[in-house]
Protein backbone atom coordinates (compact mmCIF):
# COMPACT_ATOMS: atom_id res chain seq x y z
CA UNK A 1 0.00 0.00 0.00
CA UNK A 2 1.37 3.62 -1.04
CA UNK A 3 0.88 6.80 0.85
CA UNK A 4 0.92 10.22 -0.87
CA UNK A 5 2.28 12.64 0.97
CA UNK A 6 5.22 13.19 3.52
CA UNK A 7 5.19 10.90 6.02
CA UNK A 8 7.09 11.09 9.15
CA UNK A 9 6.62 7.36 10.22
CA UNK A 10 9.49 5.56 8.80
CA UNK A 11 6.83 4.14 5.95
CA UNK A 12 3.37 3.56 5.89
CA UNK A 13 2.77 0.31 7.41
CA UNK A 14 -0.11 -2.26 7.13
CA UNK A 15 -0.19 -5.15 9.12
CA UNK A 16 0.75 -8.55 8.00
CA UNK A 17 -2.06 -10.29 6.02
CA UNK A 18 -3.82 -7.79 5.48
CA UNK A 19 -6.46 -9.44 2.99
CA UNK A 20 -6.84 -12.34 5.08
CA UNK A 21 -10.17 -13.14 6.62
CA UNK A 22 -11.91 -15.00 9.24
CA UNK A 23 -14.97 -17.17 8.50
CA UNK A 24 -18.17 -17.03 10.26
CA UNK A 25 -21.33 -14.41 10.73
CA UNK A 26 -21.66 -12.53 13.98
CA UNK A 27 -18.83 -14.61 16.10
CA UNK A 28 -16.62 -13.31 18.81
CA UNK A 29 -12.94 -12.16 16.50
CA UNK A 30 -9.74 -11.48 17.75
CA UNK A 31 -6.25 -10.54 15.35
CA UNK A 32 -3.50 -8.59 15.90
CA UNK A 33 -1.11 -7.37 12.97
CA UNK A 34 1.74 -7.40 15.19
CA UNK A 35 3.12 -9.95 17.41
CA UNK A 36 1.72 -9.48 20.80
CA UNK A 37 -0.52 -6.38 20.66
CA UNK A 38 -3.97 -8.03 21.76
CA UNK A 39 -4.11 -8.07 25.53
CA UNK A 40 -4.62 -11.11 26.98
CA UNK A 41 -6.87 -12.25 29.54
CA UNK A 42 -8.03 -8.64 29.82
CA UNK A 43 -9.70 -5.76 27.97
CA UNK A 44 -8.20 -2.69 29.54
CA UNK A 45 -4.36 -3.53 30.94
CA UNK A 46 -2.86 -0.70 32.92
CA UNK A 47 -0.36 0.18 29.79
CA UNK A 48 -0.92 -1.75 26.44
CA UNK A 49 1.99 -3.32 24.55
CA UNK A 50 3.56 -1.29 22.01
CA UNK A 51 2.28 1.83 23.68
CA UNK A 52 -0.96 1.12 22.41
CA UNK A 53 -4.59 2.94 23.02
CA UNK A 54 -7.31 0.63 24.48
CA UNK A 55 -10.85 1.76 23.28
CA UNK A 56 -14.38 0.00 22.94
CA UNK A 57 -17.00 0.59 20.15
CA UNK A 58 -20.00 -0.58 21.19
CA UNK A 59 -22.70 -1.39 18.45
CA UNK A 60 -24.94 -1.98 20.57
CA UNK A 61 -26.31 -0.64 24.41
CA UNK A 62 -24.01 -1.99 27.07
CA UNK A 63 -27.32 -4.19 28.63
CA UNK A 64 -28.88 -5.36 25.10
CA UNK A 65 -29.94 -9.07 25.48
CA UNK A 66 -26.50 -11.48 25.09
CA UNK A 67 -27.37 -12.62 21.47
CA UNK A 68 -27.80 -8.87 20.24
CA UNK A 69 -25.14 -7.34 22.29
CA UNK A 70 -22.41 -6.12 20.00
CA UNK A 71 -18.86 -4.80 20.82
CA UNK A 72 -15.19 -4.49 20.13
CA UNK A 73 -11.99 -3.49 21.60
CA UNK A 74 -9.34 -1.52 19.39
CA UNK A 75 -6.22 -1.18 20.01
CA UNK A 76 -4.87 1.66 18.52
CA UNK A 77 -1.34 3.95 18.21
CA UNK A 78 -4.23 7.23 19.08
CA UNK A 79 -7.82 6.94 20.76
CA UNK A 80 -10.58 8.18 18.86
CA UNK A 81 -10.82 11.92 20.40
CA UNK A 82 -7.45 12.79 18.90
CA UNK A 83 -9.41 12.11 15.31
CA UNK A 84 -11.31 14.38 15.89
CA UNK A 85 -10.81 18.29 15.65
CA UNK A 86 -13.69 20.86 15.57
CA UNK A 87 -16.12 19.25 13.29
CA UNK A 88 -16.80 22.26 9.75
CA UNK A 89 -20.28 21.78 8.75
CA UNK A 90 -20.26 21.21 5.01
CA UNK A 91 -22.39 20.40 1.91
CA UNK A 92 -22.89 17.10 0.45
CA UNK A 93 -26.32 17.70 -1.99
CA UNK A 94 -26.71 14.25 -3.12
CA UNK A 95 -26.56 11.98 0.28
CA UNK A 96 -29.69 12.68 1.99
CA UNK A 97 -31.15 11.32 4.85
CA UNK A 98 -34.85 10.84 6.41
CA UNK A 99 -37.08 12.00 6.66
CA UNK A 100 -36.37 13.52 3.39
CA UNK A 101 -39.47 14.25 1.36
CA UNK A 102 -38.34 16.89 -1.76
CA UNK A 103 -41.01 18.67 -4.18
CA UNK A 104 -40.45 17.39 -7.48
CA UNK A 105 -42.77 17.00 -10.52
CA UNK A 106 -42.58 13.45 -10.54
CA UNK A 107 -46.05 11.94 -10.10
CA UNK A 108 -46.73 8.24 -8.20
CA UNK A 109 -45.94 5.55 -10.11
CA UNK A 110 -43.58 2.51 -10.74
CA UNK A 111 -40.14 3.67 -11.65
CA UNK A 112 -37.29 2.23 -13.63
CA UNK A 113 -33.84 4.16 -14.43
CA UNK A 114 -31.17 2.86 -16.46
CA UNK A 115 -27.78 3.18 -14.57
CA UNK A 116 -26.51 6.94 -13.31
CA UNK A 117 -24.00 8.70 -14.77
CA UNK A 118 -20.38 8.11 -14.32
CA UNK A 119 -18.55 10.87 -12.29
CA UNK A 120 -15.41 11.12 -13.28
CA UNK A 121 -12.97 12.22 -11.05
CA UNK A 122 -15.09 11.57 -8.11
CA UNK A 123 -14.26 9.62 -4.53
CA UNK A 124 -16.79 6.84 -3.31
CA UNK A 125 -17.80 9.70 -0.67
CA UNK A 126 -18.29 11.71 -3.36
CA UNK A 127 -20.49 9.76 -5.80
CA UNK A 128 -22.98 8.82 -3.65
CA UNK A 129 -26.70 9.50 -4.87
CA UNK A 130 -29.52 9.27 -2.62
CA UNK A 131 -32.11 7.87 -4.59
CA UNK A 132 -35.00 6.92 -1.91
CA UNK A 133 -35.55 7.49 1.43
CA UNK A 134 -37.48 5.86 4.06
CA UNK A 135 -38.81 6.00 8.05
CA UNK A 136 -36.60 8.96 10.22
CA UNK A 137 -33.58 8.42 11.01
CA UNK A 138 -33.80 10.16 14.59
CA UNK A 139 -35.65 7.49 15.78
CA UNK A 140 -33.22 4.88 14.01
CA UNK A 141 -35.93 3.71 11.81
CA UNK A 142 -36.00 2.82 7.91
CA UNK A 143 -33.41 3.16 5.54
CA UNK A 144 -31.77 4.86 2.44
CA UNK A 145 -31.52 3.57 -1.17
CA UNK A 146 -28.26 4.96 -2.47
CA UNK A 147 -26.95 4.41 -6.04
CA UNK A 148 -23.05 5.08 -6.41
CA UNK A 149 -20.49 6.25 -9.38
CA UNK A 150 -16.86 7.06 -8.80
CA UNK A 151 -13.06 6.34 -10.34
CA UNK A 152 -10.91 8.04 -8.09
CA UNK A 153 -9.49 6.57 -4.58
CA UNK A 154 -9.78 8.25 -1.15
CA UNK A 155 -6.24 9.00 -0.35
CA UNK A 156 -6.16 11.06 2.77
CA UNK A 157 -10.27 11.22 3.13
CA UNK A 158 -11.84 9.18 5.37
CA UNK A 159 -15.64 9.43 6.75
CA UNK A 160 -17.83 7.62 9.30
CA UNK A 161 -21.55 7.64 9.19
CA UNK A 162 -23.17 7.55 12.31
CA UNK A 163 -26.62 7.49 11.07
CA UNK A 164 -26.08 3.65 10.32
CA UNK A 165 -25.07 0.78 8.56
CA UNK A 166 -24.02 0.64 4.74
CA UNK A 167 -24.86 -2.52 2.66
CA UNK A 168 -22.23 -2.05 -0.42
CA UNK A 169 -23.10 -3.80 -3.29
CA UNK A 170 -21.08 -3.51 -6.32
CA UNK A 171 -22.17 -3.66 -10.03
CA UNK A 172 -19.09 -1.94 -11.53
CA UNK A 173 -15.37 -2.70 -10.48
CA UNK A 174 -13.26 -4.01 -7.10
CA UNK A 175 -13.66 -1.79 -4.00
CA UNK A 176 -11.28 -1.74 -1.54
CA UNK A 177 -12.55 -0.68 1.76
CA UNK A 178 -10.15 0.13 4.47
CA UNK A 179 -11.86 -0.14 7.89
CA UNK A 180 -10.80 0.40 11.22
CA UNK A 181 -10.67 -2.93 11.84
CA UNK A 182 -8.94 -4.06 8.32
CA UNK A 183 -9.35 -3.93 4.87
CA UNK A 184 -11.60 -6.18 2.42
CA UNK A 185 -11.63 -6.20 -1.40
CA UNK A 186 -15.27 -6.42 -3.02
CA UNK A 187 -15.82 -7.24 -6.42
CA UNK A 188 -19.31 -7.26 -7.85
CA UNK A 189 -20.96 -10.16 -6.80
CA UNK A 190 -20.01 -9.43 -3.15
CA UNK A 191 -21.08 -7.68 -0.37
CA UNK A 192 -19.38 -5.41 2.22
CA UNK A 193 -21.47 -4.54 5.26
CA UNK A 194 -19.68 -1.48 7.14
CA UNK A 195 -21.15 -1.01 10.48
CA UNK A 196 -22.59 1.69 12.06
CA UNK A 197 -20.00 4.91 12.97
CA UNK A 198 -16.85 2.59 11.62
CA UNK A 199 -13.82 5.10 10.10
CA UNK A 200 -12.98 3.74 6.73
CA UNK A 201 -11.78 5.05 3.44
CA UNK A 202 -13.02 3.40 0.00
CA UNK A 203 -10.29 2.54 -3.22
CA UNK A 204 -11.04 1.30 -6.53
CA UNK A 205 -9.19 0.14 -9.32
CA UNK A 206 -11.11 1.65 -12.09
CA UNK A 207 -14.68 3.00 -13.08
CA UNK A 208 -17.30 1.64 -10.10
CA UNK A 209 -20.41 1.71 -9.63
CA UNK A 210 -23.16 -0.05 -7.16
CA UNK A 211 -25.93 0.59 -4.27
CA UNK A 212 -25.57 1.30 -0.95
CA UNK A 213 -28.40 0.37 1.50
CA UNK A 214 -28.13 2.99 4.49
CA UNK A 215 -30.00 0.71 7.28
CA UNK A 216 -30.91 3.55 10.22
CA UNK A 217 -32.53 0.46 12.08
CA UNK A 218 -31.55 -2.95 14.16
CA UNK A 219 -28.73 -4.08 12.34
CA UNK A 220 -28.60 -6.60 9.27
CA UNK A 221 -28.56 -10.19 10.39
CA UNK A 222 -29.25 -13.61 8.86
CA UNK A 223 -33.21 -14.41 8.82
CA UNK A 224 -34.68 -17.41 10.94
CA UNK A 225 -34.60 -20.31 8.30
CA UNK A 226 -38.14 -21.49 9.88
CA UNK A 227 -38.38 -25.35 8.59
CA UNK A 228 -35.67 -25.16 5.96
CA UNK A 229 -33.52 -26.23 9.32
CA UNK A 230 -29.99 -25.64 10.02
CA UNK A 231 -28.38 -25.20 6.16
CA UNK A 232 -28.88 -23.32 2.94
CA UNK A 233 -29.60 -19.91 2.03
CA UNK A 234 -26.84 -18.01 3.69
CA UNK A 235 -24.49 -19.73 5.89
CA UNK A 236 -22.56 -18.58 8.14
CA UNK A 237 -18.78 -19.38 7.70
CA UNK A 238 -19.14 -17.86 4.22
CA UNK A 239 -19.33 -13.95 5.46
CA UNK A 240 -15.59 -13.02 6.01
CA UNK A 241 -14.82 -10.17 8.37
CA UNK A 242 -10.75 -8.88 7.72
CA UNK A 243 -8.10 -9.61 10.28
CA UNK A 244 -6.77 -6.59 11.95
CA UNK A 245 -4.88 -3.90 9.61
CA UNK A 246 -3.48 -0.29 9.93
CA UNK A 247 -1.98 2.73 8.32
CA UNK A 248 0.73 4.85 10.15
CA UNK A 249 0.47 7.64 8.25
CA UNK A 250 1.15 10.96 9.91
CA UNK A 251 0.07 13.76 7.03
CA UNK A 252 -2.87 16.33 7.06
CA UNK A 253 -5.99 14.04 6.95
CA UNK A 254 -9.33 15.08 6.40
CA UNK A 255 -12.68 13.10 9.06
CA UNK A 256 -15.82 13.57 7.37
CA UNK A 257 -19.05 12.77 9.21
CA UNK A 258 -22.79 12.30 8.24
CA UNK A 259 -24.58 12.93 11.84
CA UNK A 260 -28.58 12.75 11.81
CA UNK A 261 -28.29 14.05 7.99
CA UNK A 262 -26.02 16.72 8.19
CA UNK A 263 -22.33 16.68 7.22
CA UNK A 264 -19.55 17.30 8.82
CA UNK A 265 -15.42 17.61 8.53
CA UNK A 266 -12.49 17.87 10.63
CA UNK A 267 -9.23 17.89 10.18
CA UNK A 268 -6.29 15.71 11.63
CA UNK A 269 -2.68 15.42 11.05
CA UNK A 270 -2.45 11.67 10.65
CA UNK A 271 -4.51 8.44 9.56
CA UNK A 272 -7.13 7.45 11.75
CA UNK A 273 -6.89 4.17 10.43
CA UNK A 274 -4.74 3.15 12.99
CA UNK A 275 -6.04 -0.05 14.41
CA UNK A 276 -3.50 -2.56 15.29
CA UNK A 277 -5.31 -5.32 17.49
CA UNK A 278 -8.93 -5.92 17.94
CA UNK A 279 -11.02 -8.68 19.49
CA UNK A 280 -15.00 -8.82 20.04
CA UNK A 281 -18.36 -8.77 18.01
CA UNK A 282 -18.70 -5.45 16.47
CA UNK A 283 -16.97 -5.57 12.90
CA UNK A 284 -17.25 -5.29 9.16
CA UNK A 285 -17.66 -8.52 7.27
CA UNK A 286 -17.97 -9.00 3.36
CA UNK A 287 -20.19 -11.93 1.39
CA UNK A 288 -19.72 -13.40 -1.79
CA UNK A 289 -23.73 -13.59 -3.33
CA UNK A 290 -22.84 -16.64 -5.19
CA UNK A 291 -22.35 -18.74 -1.88
CA UNK A 292 -26.12 -18.40 -1.36
CA UNK A 293 -27.19 -21.38 -1.58
CA UNK A 294 -30.80 -21.33 -2.59
CA UNK A 295 -34.04 -23.42 -2.23
CA UNK A 296 -37.31 -23.75 -4.26
CA UNK A 297 -40.06 -24.77 -5.78
CA UNK A 298 -39.15 -28.86 -7.09
CA UNK A 299 -42.91 -29.60 -7.63
CA UNK A 300 -45.37 -26.62 -8.37
CA UNK A 301 -45.74 -23.47 -7.94
CA UNK A 302 -43.28 -21.23 -6.30
CA UNK A 303 -42.90 -19.17 -2.19
CA UNK A 304 -42.42 -16.41 -1.33
CA UNK A 305 -39.29 -14.29 -2.44
CA UNK A 306 -38.13 -13.76 1.65
CA UNK A 307 -37.12 -17.62 0.70
CA UNK A 308 -33.81 -15.50 -1.10
CA UNK A 309 -33.52 -13.09 1.95
CA UNK A 310 -29.49 -12.86 2.45
CA UNK A 311 -29.61 -10.44 5.07
CA UNK A 312 -32.84 -8.96 7.31
CA UNK A 313 -32.76 -5.99 9.48
CA UNK A 314 -35.37 -6.49 12.32
CA UNK A 315 -38.28 -4.32 13.99
CA UNK A 316 -39.77 -5.19 16.87
CA UNK A 317 -43.18 -6.24 14.71
CA UNK A 318 -41.99 -9.99 14.38
CA UNK A 319 -41.61 -11.18 10.43
CA UNK A 320 -41.99 -7.00 9.44
CA UNK A 321 -38.81 -5.88 8.51
CA UNK A 322 -37.03 -2.84 8.91
CA UNK A 323 -34.89 -3.78 5.39
CA UNK A 324 -34.43 -7.11 3.54
CA UNK A 325 -31.62 -7.85 1.41
CA UNK A 326 -33.04 -10.30 -0.60
CA UNK A 327 -31.42 -11.30 -4.00
CA UNK A 328 -32.30 -13.32 -7.16
CA UNK A 329 -29.49 -15.97 -7.82
CA UNK A 330 -28.61 -18.36 -10.34
CA UNK A 331 -30.91 -21.52 -10.14
CA UNK A 332 -32.75 -24.23 -11.66
CA UNK A 333 -36.39 -23.86 -12.56
CA UNK A 334 -38.08 -26.58 -12.50
CA UNK A 335 -41.73 -26.36 -11.43
CA UNK A 336 -44.56 -28.87 -13.59
CA UNK A 337 -47.66 -26.66 -14.76
CA UNK A 338 -46.66 -23.73 -13.20
CA UNK A 339 -46.05 -19.77 -13.82
CA UNK A 340 -42.66 -19.76 -13.23
CA UNK A 341 -41.37 -15.68 -12.95
CA UNK A 342 -42.84 -13.63 -9.76
CA UNK A 343 -46.43 -13.36 -9.80
CA UNK A 344 -48.28 -10.26 -10.09
CA UNK A 345 -48.03 -8.48 -6.66
CA UNK A 346 -49.38 -5.86 -4.62
CA UNK A 347 -47.47 -5.28 -1.49
CA UNK A 348 -47.30 -3.12 1.98
CA UNK A 349 -43.45 -3.72 1.65
CA UNK A 350 -41.68 -1.03 -0.26
CA UNK A 351 -39.25 -2.68 -3.00
CA UNK A 352 -35.84 -1.26 -4.44
CA UNK A 353 -34.63 -3.22 -6.88
CA UNK A 354 -31.18 -3.40 -8.55
CA UNK A 355 -29.54 -5.55 -11.28
CA UNK A 356 -25.96 -6.60 -10.74
CA UNK A 357 -25.52 -9.09 -14.05
CA UNK A 358 -27.65 -11.16 -16.35
CA UNK A 359 -31.44 -10.98 -16.60
CA UNK A 360 -33.90 -10.58 -13.86
CA UNK A 361 -36.54 -13.35 -14.56
CA UNK A 362 -39.80 -11.27 -14.49
CA UNK A 363 -38.40 -8.83 -17.24
CA UNK A 364 -37.29 -9.70 -20.83
CA UNK A 365 -36.13 -6.23 -21.57
CA UNK A 366 -35.26 -2.42 -19.93
CA UNK A 367 -33.71 -3.65 -17.10
CA UNK A 368 -30.17 -3.40 -17.22
CA UNK A 369 -27.27 -3.90 -15.14
CA UNK A 370 -26.62 -0.86 -13.06
CA UNK A 371 -30.17 0.26 -13.05
CA UNK A 372 -32.67 0.26 -10.51
CA UNK A 373 -36.09 0.04 -9.92
CA UNK A 374 -38.36 1.28 -7.39
CA UNK A 375 -42.14 -0.47 -6.62
CA UNK A 376 -43.36 1.83 -3.44
CA UNK A 377 -46.24 0.63 -1.03
CA UNK A 378 -49.42 -0.86 -2.91
CA UNK A 379 -48.40 -0.28 -6.23
CA UNK A 380 -48.43 -2.73 -8.63
CA UNK A 381 -46.11 -4.86 -10.53
CA UNK A 382 -45.04 -8.19 -12.12
CA UNK A 383 -43.39 -9.77 -15.05
CA UNK A 384 -43.66 -7.62 -18.06
CA UNK A 385 -45.93 -8.43 -21.05
CA UNK A 386 -43.49 -10.39 -23.26
CA UNK A 387 -42.28 -12.32 -19.89
CA UNK A 388 -45.57 -13.08 -19.13
CA UNK A 389 -46.04 -14.29 -22.75
CA UNK A 390 -43.20 -16.48 -22.67
CA UNK A 391 -43.62 -17.84 -19.44
CA UNK A 392 -46.97 -18.56 -20.15
CA UNK A 393 -46.49 -20.75 -23.35
CA UNK A 394 -42.60 -22.10 -22.67
CA UNK A 395 -42.24 -25.82 -22.37
CA UNK A 396 -41.81 -26.70 -19.13
CA UNK A 397 -38.29 -28.45 -18.78
CA UNK A 398 -35.92 -27.72 -16.15
CA UNK A 399 -34.20 -24.28 -17.51
CA UNK A 400 -31.11 -23.20 -15.65
CA UNK A 401 -31.40 -18.97 -14.68
CA UNK A 402 -27.63 -18.61 -15.50
CA UNK A 403 -25.09 -16.41 -14.89
CA UNK A 404 -28.01 -13.93 -13.15
CA UNK A 405 -27.88 -11.67 -10.09
CA UNK A 406 -30.39 -9.53 -9.23
CA UNK A 407 -31.11 -8.06 -5.73
CA UNK A 408 -34.20 -5.67 -3.47
CA UNK A 409 -33.64 -3.20 -0.90
CA UNK A 410 -37.60 -4.43 1.05
CA UNK A 411 -38.45 -2.12 3.67
CA UNK A 412 -41.86 -1.72 5.27
CA UNK A 413 -41.55 2.10 4.94
CA UNK A 414 -42.63 3.83 2.10
CA UNK A 415 -39.70 5.16 -0.04
CA UNK A 416 -39.62 8.86 -0.45
CA UNK A 417 -38.22 9.88 -3.97
CA UNK A 418 -35.29 12.23 -4.01
CA UNK A 419 -35.56 14.87 -6.64
CA UNK A 420 -32.20 13.74 -7.68
CA UNK A 421 -34.14 10.53 -8.26
CA UNK A 422 -37.09 11.98 -9.71
CA UNK A 423 -35.07 14.34 -12.47
CA UNK A 424 -32.65 11.66 -13.33
CA UNK A 425 -31.80 11.35 -17.11
CA UNK A 426 -31.56 8.00 -16.92
CA UNK A 427 -35.71 7.76 -15.38
CA UNK A 428 -37.65 5.30 -18.18
CA UNK A 429 -40.32 7.48 -19.19
CA UNK A 430 -41.78 4.30 -21.08
CA UNK A 431 -41.27 1.49 -17.98
CA UNK A 432 -45.31 1.06 -17.25
CA UNK A 433 -45.64 0.73 -21.15
CA UNK A 434 -44.05 -2.90 -20.65
CA UNK A 435 -47.65 -4.43 -19.00
CA UNK A 436 -49.59 -2.73 -22.15
CA UNK A 437 -49.79 -6.00 -23.96
CA UNK A 438 -51.72 -7.52 -20.76
CA UNK A 439 -55.35 -7.60 -22.68
CA UNK A 440 -58.07 -9.28 -21.30
CA UNK A 441 -58.78 -13.00 -22.27
CA UNK A 442 -61.55 -13.65 -20.11
CA UNK A 443 -64.89 -14.15 -21.75
CA UNK A 444 -67.23 -15.84 -20.27
CA UNK A 445 -66.61 -19.00 -21.58
CA UNK A 446 -64.60 -21.58 -19.83
CA UNK A 447 -61.07 -23.04 -20.96
CA UNK A 448 -57.70 -22.33 -20.95
CA UNK A 449 -57.35 -18.92 -23.56
FE1 LIG B 1 -42.87 -7.37 -5.38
Amino acid sequence: MTVQGKTTAPAAKVGANALDYMPGFGNDFETESLPGALPQGQNSPQKCNYGLYAEQLSGSPFTAPRGTNERSWLYRIRPSVRHTGRFSPVERPHWKTAPCVEEHSLALGQLRWDPIPDAPGATFLDGIRTVTTAGDVMTQVGMAAHAYAFDTSMEDDYFFNADGELLVVPERGTLTIFTEMGIMEVEPQEIALIPRGMMVKVGCDGPARGYICENYGAKFTLPDRGPIGANCLANPRDFKTPVAAYEDKETPCRLHVKWCGRHYVTEIGHSPLDVVAWHGNYAPFKYDLRTFSPVGAILFDHPDPSIFTVLTAPTEEAGTANVDFVIFPTRWMVAEHTFRPPWYHRNIMSEFMGLITGQYDAKEEGFVPGGMSLHNMMLPHGPDFTGFEKASNSDLKPVKLDATMAFMFETRYPQQLTRYAAELETLQDDYTDCWDGLERKFDGTPGIK
